[in-house]
């Protein structure tokens, strides 16, 4: 029986200024296992609220949401370095809370490391759930689940007092032990600065091409939905398969052309060895 270790944090950590980190989102096993292969980081992202469940925003998402997505995504998955998004509301009130909702995530879903969309305040949180053993991502920049603070879904640091904000986001993060942060929707040259500066690997999702790494929404690059954000690159064309392969069953079942005769069970004939 061979048994693929996964990767560490410090296969994370060995990775800055080097070859870019590859990660994407999955949220179900079978997602997890395609994607597995090629990934060094799967995150199981608080994204799944809008992407799976139909919510409006980031912010309706549960422990139990991202629990049972989680265990999915570490049965679907072997090799790569699994994080789970701590959802809102489940670590901003005090490091006490942060740990028992992390601590929780980390045992029920077996997952490496948890994200914390971190604004400045959020270092404490982050010190506390490493110093007892819990490796903890950033997330600075446009947080999601701020959307009710910020009016929607906007890049951050295109302006001048933006970009101080958003750097001691990173700043407070990285001394607070993150073993890597993700920078999401921010003015390209303030990620590369971001990226300059900061001690851990930088994973961008619309800030730039410095960074030590990339992430996507698996299923906006995919093209599973009609509007994705600017900092989508679609590979695929997921939304007219799946229409077009749904349109021609509907077709086939209408016309019986579906089931055909391959696609059925005859009369079993009688077999000998059979008492
Ligand atoms: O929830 C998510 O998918 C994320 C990534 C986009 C970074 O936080
Ligand atoms: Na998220």
């Amino acid at each position: 029986q061979t048994r693929i270790s996964r990767k560490t944090v410090k296969d994370i950590a060995a990775a800055k200024g080097g070859e870019p980190l590859v990660c994407l989102t999955a949220y179900d096993a079978p997602m997890a296992e395609i994607m597995d292969p090629h990934a060094d980081l799967i995150l199981v992202g608080d994204s799944l609220g809008m992407v799976v469940h139909g919510l409006p925003s980031t912010v309706g998402v549960t422990m139990e949401m991202m629990i049972l997505h989680g265990q999915a995504v570490m049965r679907g998955s072997q090799q790569a370095f699994v994080v789970v998004d701590m959802p809102f509301g489940s670590y901003e009130t005090s490091e006490d809370q942060a740990f028992l909702n992390a601590a929780r995530i980390m045992k029920e879903t077996g997952c490496q490391a948890v994200k914390i969309e971190s604004g400045a305040y959020a270092a404490t949180q982050i010190a506390h759930l490493v110093e007892r053993g819990i490796p903890v991502m950033g997330h600075v920049g446009l947080r999601p689940q701020a959307i009710n603070v910020d009016g929607g879904f906007r890049a951050k640091g295109r302006t001048g007092s933006e970009r101080d904000i958003v750097l001691n986001e990173a700043r407070a993060a990285d001394r607070a032990g993150a073993f890597a942060i993700v920078i999401e929707g921010v003015a390209r040259d303030l990620a590369d600065e971001i990226t300059a500066e900061v001690s851990c690997p930088t994973i961008g999702i619309g800030a730039s091409a410095s960074c030590d790494g990339q992430v996507l929404v698996t299923q906006d690059m995919l093209g599973l939905f009609d509007w994705a954000p600017k900092f989508v690159r679609r590979y695929g064309d997921l939304r007219t398969d799946i229409d077009a392969a749904i349109g021609k069953f509907a077709a086939d079942v209408r016309s019986r052309e579906f089931p055909g005769q391959a696609e059925t069970y005859s009369l079993r004939k009688p077999d000998a060895k059979q008492p």
